[in-house]
């Protein structure tokens, strides 16, 4: 027995976990290696401390409605903004990333299990004609931007441990969708082991501990620890454009988010609101409560609130986060660096963890028998200063993938891409049959590369000497 792997033993023993180590003896060389290189990941005085407060006490930060509002934002000019002022923060923003001073970033860690797909999220087909990948989509818009400001923009993606090597193997064999390979950084988020109800990590094999991703609030640390920060500093970039994997018409680079940002001179961290569709969407809310800005979700907003109206009888609680944010990269190293005391909080996930039992059989549990720990990005914004929220429109910015069938589905994401490529057309003279709800009589489809907004297809189809005929199956790029 090697001295170091002594220590962790002990280390382990000491904490109350020494039972991760219970099959030790019947291990062969490279198993035992394996449990050793797991258990050295884990931070026992966290995991001690998350059993202790989360599952054994109970102190899961509750619902506090006391002072709760709800956050101010910037209307868009479509909904009674001041379409001057979005001018000016669009000019900003470009400004900025003519500059190179603007990183794009996707959490792609995510397990997709609602989905029911195996491989990384960002691989699922979801374009209405060429079923291009969500990965794809992603960087023809980043590769659009960086065409128009003459700039380069680097793409951190943040993948779980588990698909780490998939994300990136389809990337080299997409070769790179056009990006420079250079411009593009894969890093892994941290994980944490599940426990059980007394606070005991449990083994989802003799070799093996049931570790699960730390949740996209795990990003801010990775982001750190994996250099990615250092790195976006030599390069001069301040500011980091945050989206999730599941929403393919996110704008990726969003000159005028950025430039709201930038603008408020102290803003650390900003987001993105739309107003939500119904008084029970599921989605989390902007509030603000003792001078912080924060999220509540609305699975800890009790139903009176989220349904509780205004003086006009517009939902009061109305700004909904559909999870984009413009953060600085100061922030993100005082947030995430490991000395750091500004610690988001961790979230409980109580689920069916498979494992091995204490005589060493399998069990796949038809309840919940343990916990996960998650960390949201969004807690973040009570530690920020100044964050600015501007709205966005809907039609325009979100529909994610996250169910197999239903709300949020392919065939819903697939239906709203067909309508904003239609309002393109649409807005450009063309005529184009639609039904009421402006979903169009074909499947078309417009690359980013092509055109990436309204304004951007208008121009680009104004100057085509030749303008193609839009057909069933045409793809525009
Ligand atoms: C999330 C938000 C919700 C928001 C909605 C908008 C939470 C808790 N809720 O819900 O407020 O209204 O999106 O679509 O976040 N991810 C990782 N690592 C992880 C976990 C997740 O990278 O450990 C990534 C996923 O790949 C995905 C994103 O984070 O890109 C969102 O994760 P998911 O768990 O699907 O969030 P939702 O419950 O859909």
């Amino acid at each position: 027995m090697s001295g170091s792997h002594t220590d962790l033993r002990q280390a382990f023993e000491q904490a109350g976990q020494g039972h991760v180590f219970r099959f030790w003896d019947q291990l062969d060389e490279s198993q035992q290696s394996n449990l050793l290189s797991e258990a050295a990941e884990i931070d026992l005085e966290e995991i001690n401390r998350l059993s202790d407060t989360l599952v054994m006490g109970g102190q899961e930060e509750s619902f506090d409605s006391d002072g709760l509002e709800p956050a101010p934002y910037r209307a868009h000019p479509s909904n009674g903004g001041d379409a001057a002022l979005w001018q000016r923060a669009r000019e900003v923003g470009e400004e900025a990333l003519r500059g190179g001073k603007v990183a794009a970033f996707v959490v792609a860690g995510g397990q997709g299990t609602r989905l029911g797909y195996n491989a990384p999220k960002g691989t699922f087909p979801v374009t209405p004609v060429s079923q291009k990948s969500l990965f794809q989509v992603f960087a023809e818009k980043i590769r659009a931007a960086e065409i128009r400001y003459e700039t380069q923009i680097p793409w951190l993606i943040m993948t779980s441990n588990a698909n780490y090597e998939a994300t990136v193997e389809a990337f080299e064999q997409a070769d790179y969708f056009g990006l420079k390979k250079e411009n593009v950084r894969f890093f892994r988020q941290g994980r944490l082991p599940a426990v059980d109800g007394k606070g005991k990590i449990l083994l989802e094999d003799k070799d093996s501990i049931a570790m699960s991703p730390d949740g996209h609030g795990g990003s801010l640390r990775a982001l750190v620890r994996s250099g990615a920060i250092a790195e976006m500093k030599k390069r001069g970039v301040s500011t980091i454009s945050y989206f999730q994997v599941d929403n393919p018409l996110v704008h990726c680079i969003d000159p005028t988010f950025v430039g709201f940002h930038l603008m408020e001179g102290s803003a650390e961290m900003s987001s993105k609101m739309i107003p939500k569709a119904y008084s029970t969407e599921k989605v989390g809310h902007f509030c603000t409560q003792n001078g912080q800005t924060k999220v509540i979700e609305y699975s800890d907003m009790p139903e009176s609130l989220q349904e509780a109206k205004d003086a006009e009888g517009k939902l009061r609680f109305i700004a909904g986060s559909i999870a984009i944010h413009v953060i600085s990269v100061d922030f993100v190293e005082k947030m995430g660096g490991d000395n750091s005391d500004l610690n988001l909080p961790f979230h409980l996930a109580h689920k069916k963890i498979n494992h091995v039992d204490e005589a060493g059989k399998s069990v796949s549990p038809q309840k919940p028998n343990g916990y996960k720990f998650e960390m949201f990005v969004f807690d973040a914004l009570p530690f920020a200063s100044d964050p600015v929220i501007i709205e966005t429109r809907r039609e325009d910015e979100f529909s994610p993938v996250k169910n197999a069938e239903g709300l949020d589905s392919p065939k819903t994401c697939s239906e709203d891409q067909l309508r904003q490529f239609t309002r393109w057309t649409l807005a450009a003279g063309l005529d184009l049959a639609t039904d009421v709800t402006g979903l169009p009589a074909i499947r078309f489809e417009v690359s980013p590369l092509f055109a990436d907004s309204e304004a951007a297809f208008v121009e680009k189809w104004n100057s085509l000497e030749v303008k193609p005929e839009i057909t069933d199956g045409t793809v525009l790029s």
